[in-house]
Order: C-alpha cells, then structure tokens, then sequence
C-alpha cells in the first residue's frame, strides 16, 4: 500500500494509473475504522483495479461544541487494515493540502440538508460537501463509495455529483452491524459498557417500527409510538418514517420507506435507519 501526504504526488502516481487505462475508486472516511468502513473497501476492489482510501476528519464538517478534538484516531490499526484488504492507496492530507486557500466554500447543500440531521447540525453538510467535492477534484474518480449508515450524507453526495456534472458513479453499501443489532460506528467507542447495552434498544424499537408498519399500522402511529419509546431512555433528536428515495413523506407511489433516527445518550450522539420495501399500501 502507497501512503501519499501530498495531493501533487498522489496526483502524479493516479495520472500514471490512468494512462494505463486502469479506473479508480475512492473510499473517503475520517479513520477510526471497523468492519462498515471495510465493506466500502471491498465493494470499491470489485469495482475497478486501484482503490484509494483517504483518512482525514474534516473540520468543517464539526461545529464548535462537537467532538472534532476527541475523534478516535486508531491509525495504525486502520493502515494495518487497509494493508489486509489490498488497498492500493492511503491519502492521508493534511488540512493546507485540502484547504489551501481557507475554508470558506460555495457550494451549498440546499433544503436537503436543512432537515434531519441537518436541523440539528445546520453546518454539517455543507462541510461534508465541501470536503467531498474537494476529494472528488483531487482523486477524480471513477466511483466513490459510501454506506447507507449515513442515508441523508449518500443523497447530499448523490445530489453534488448530479448539480456539478460530475463523471463519477456513486455506490452505497448497507450498514454494517454487530452481531446484537447496534449498527457499527466509530462513535460507539464513546460508550461505556453501560451504555453499550442500553443502547440496544435504539435498533430493536426501529426494527419494531418496521415491523408494525409492514404489518399495517399506520406510518403515523408507528412513528409516534416509536418515539414514545426512544424517549423513555434516549433524548430523541428525530425519528421519521420517509420515502427513502429523497427523504420526503411519503406518497402513495412511495416504493422504498426509510425510518431514521438521531438520538443522544450519555454524550453520544448516534444514528441510524431502516430502508425497506413497501409490502402494500401503508
Ligand atoms: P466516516 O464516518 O469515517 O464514514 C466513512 C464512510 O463509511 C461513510 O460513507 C459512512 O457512511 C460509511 N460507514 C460508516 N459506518 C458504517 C456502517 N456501519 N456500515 C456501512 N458503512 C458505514 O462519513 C464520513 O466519515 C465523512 O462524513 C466523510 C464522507 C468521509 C467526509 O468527511
């Protein structure tokens, strides 16, 4: 595996990839890597022959308060990782070589990224964004790969390429859970071993939600009960039930559902959704 610093030699080395004909595929993550990270690995080396992965958390994507300071760095684990999946490439840059020029950006999000999570963070997806599309310019793939972890941040990346023109195939992958259900994430580190069981219950009552709904509850009385039941041992940010092609209520035509929620608990903030096909009319 190649680690470059610098986006003029990882540039040189990609130029040299291309001339060969071979594609690319980009993985962007913020380190603190677990098995979520690792299937958009894999999925990227089935897709084309060299696989870049970057490693740098961004801080636009934080505002002031978050936990941009503390984010788990568990970097020689991660490169020893990386190493086992055959990643050809770590693009580790510093802060000059993303934001050479400052931080101030022109590309906004729009109303996407004002809902949801976006209500709660109104700074974030700009950010993301922003770092993102600075990736993209820097890597020029030929796919990126991202989970559906993050459902809304997948839609606000799919939405970038399409506003920009851009010739790069966006692929997602399903999240990846520990076995008891708890969707992985480089924040559940935050949780002590408490919490780590209490917080089951965040994936069980969206499973249930599910549940009721496919079995013909009403979406408004599935969402109400399960915020009911969030509430009693979480702070619940939002819980929603929304037709998981672009994150607005749901219509009659509405074929994939998406419930998605943000919850905090003993100072962790975490995330999580179900997408899954509509049985009948709900
Ligand atoms: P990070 O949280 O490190 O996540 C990197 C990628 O891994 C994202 O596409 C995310 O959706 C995916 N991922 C995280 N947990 C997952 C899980 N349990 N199963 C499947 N995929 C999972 O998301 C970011 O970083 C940043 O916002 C970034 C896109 C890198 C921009 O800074």
């Amino acid at each position: 595996m190649q680690i470059f610093n610098k986006n003029s030699d990882l540039k040189l080395f990609l130029d040299s990839v291309r001339e060969k004909n071979n594609e690319i595929a980009l993985v962007p993550t913020m380190g603190g890597l677990h098995d979520g990270h690792l299937s958009l690995v894999e999925r990227a080396k089935e897709l084309t022959k060299i696989v870049v992965v970057s490693i740098f958390v961004n801080p636009t994507q934080f505002a002031r308060g978050e936990d941009f300071d503390d984010y788990p760095n568990t970097f020689d684990d991660d490169k020893l990782l990386l190493e086992s999946k055959n990643v050809d490439v770590l693009f580790l840059p510093s802060k000059k070589e993303i934001y050479p020029h400052g931080t101030l950006t022109d590309y906004k999000v729009g109303d996407i990224g004002q809902i949801l999570c976006g209500a709660f963070r109104p700074t974030h997806f700009d950010g993301v964004a922003q770092v993102v599309k600075r990736f993209f310019e820097i890597v020029e793939p030929n796919y990126a790969v991202f989970g559906e972890k993050d459902f809304q941040q997948l839609l606000i990346i799919k939405s970038l390429v399409k506003n920009l023109d851009l010739d790069i195939t966006i692929e997602s992958m399903p999240t990846i859970r520990e076995d008891d259900g708890l969707a992985m994430s480089t924040r559940n580190q935050y949780l002590s071993n408490e919490d780590r069981e209490r917080v089951l219950s965040f994936y069980r009552v969206l499973s249930n939600t599910e549940h009721s709904i496919q079995n013909g509850i009403s979406v408004l009385s599935a969402k109400e009960d399960a915020i009911k039941s969030l509430s009693r041992e979480f702070e619940v940010e939002y819980l929603e039930v929304l037709d998981a092609n672009n994150l607005t209520q749901i219509q009659t035509n509405t074929s994939e559902i998406i419930i998605i929620s943000a919850i905090r608990f003993g100072g962790t903030r975490l995330i999580d959704n179900i997408v899954f096909k509509r049985k009948d009319d709900v």
